[in-house]
């Protein structure tokens, strides 16, 4: 208890606005002075950080908050630190952002089962906790009201994966269905499991297909942990077992959709012969493979919005404003950013234009 009124205390001094209070006070009423800039820290755990999507999100968030503090009066101290796939790790990180008193946490949290615990230590020290990209199960965001969570609704991801096979299937029947037999046979690389874009993107990649009447059949499916090497290594045994047979590689993100795409490279195949692979978010070498034809979409996952999202969310909650006053939740307590399909097509115009 004395520990929170004491850090409830430091954290208000160093918002600003007391401290410009009292300043206001002490000059006397009318005086002009320029104002030193208030220094927000936030501490960013992140899980991984070679995951690409995620080291994205950080240059982002890094870029973002260098730009707000040339346009903003404010001083933003990003302290990023990497979870190594570690819970116990990121707990320790997260202690000690603690201990210094940060004045607002981002969580990209390694084990979503753990997050009550990390919830419970942020609200005993009264420091809001703003989880984002792994999502949290809704009972423990519900555990506080200052937890948010910012992310990408991975439902979505998946209805516009299976789009845009549905689109290539119905676009030219005779290059997706290889063997003629109406089916689309497929193979399915999945992320790491217990993620939730893991589970819901296959299911609503292949939901999409069914729902629209295509007739598919499951050759294999099995994780590769967001791995482009680890799915190399699944696929490379598949095209063993499988053959030809093999229409459509459905991966769960684009790294992985790219492991399978070295394989289908090694042997000699392009972009008109090998299996049609979709993947999601959309990173650099992905959208080079979108051109050259060998991947035949993604999604875009939005690190700049989900960054820009991070960002307002925190500079508001380090205000001590309620973020519901000026931003769009969703529950209270999300910010959704929309996934977006990315094929040549959508690329074209937008290159045509620049
Ligand atoms: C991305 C993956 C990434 C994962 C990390 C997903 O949203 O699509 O590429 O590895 O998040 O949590
Ligand atoms: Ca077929």
């Amino acid at each position: 208890m004395t520990r929170n009124i004491k850090s409830c205390f430091t954290r208000c001094l160093t918002k600003g606005l007391c401290a410009a209070l009292a300043l206001g006070l002490l000059a006397g009423c009318g005086a002009r002075r320029t104002q030193d800039p208030r220094t927000l820290r936030i501490g960013v755990a992140v899980y991984l950080q070679s995951d690409t999507f995620i080291s994205t999100l950080v240059q982002e968030l890094e870029r973002q908050a260098q730009e707000r503090e040339q346009t903003q009066n404010i001083k933003i101290n990003l302290n990023v630190v990497d979870g190594h796939g570690s819970q116990i790790t990121q707990t320790e990180q997260i202690d000690r952002f603690i201990a210094l008193d940060y004045d607002v946490l981002c969580v990209n949290i390694v084990d979503r089962t753990s997050a009550a615990l990390l919830i419970d230590k942020a609200k005993e020290a009264d420091i809001p906790l703003i989880f984002f990209n792994r999502e949290p199960v809704a009972e423990d965001i519900q555990r506080w009201d200052s937890v948010y969570y910012v992310g990408a609704r991975a439902e979505q991801s998946g209805l516009l994966q299976g789009q845009i096979l549905l689109d290539c299937w119905l676009d030219d029947r005779e290059r997706a269905d290889k063997n003629g037999d109406g089916v689309l046979q497929y193979v399915m690389l999945e992320g790491e499991p217990g993620h939730q874009d893991a589970m819901l993107r296959t299911e609503y990649a292949v939901r999409t297909l069914l729902d629209a009447g295509v007739e598919v059949e499951k050759l294999a499916s099995n994780t590769a942990n967001w791995d482009r090497a680890q799915a190399s290594a699944r696929v490379t045994q598949w095209v063993e077992e499988f053959g030809d047979s093999i229409e459509a590689v459905i991966s769960n993100n684009d790294d992985m959709a790219l492991g399978a795409i070295d394989v289908f490279r090694q042997m000699g195949m392009d972009g008109e012969t090998m299996p049609l692979v979709v993947g999601v978010d959309a990173t650099a070498p992905a959208l080079e493979a979108v051109r050259t034809g060998e991947l035949k979409g993604t999604v875009r996952n939005d690190a700049q919005g989900i960054a820009q999202s991070m960002l307002d969310l925190s500079l508001t909650l380090a205000d001590g404003q309620d973020p519901a006053e000026t931003m769009e939740l969703t529950d209270g307590q999300y910010i959704w950013r929309p996934y977006e399909q990315v094929t040549l097509k959508d690329l074209e115009p937008q290159e045509a234009a620049a």
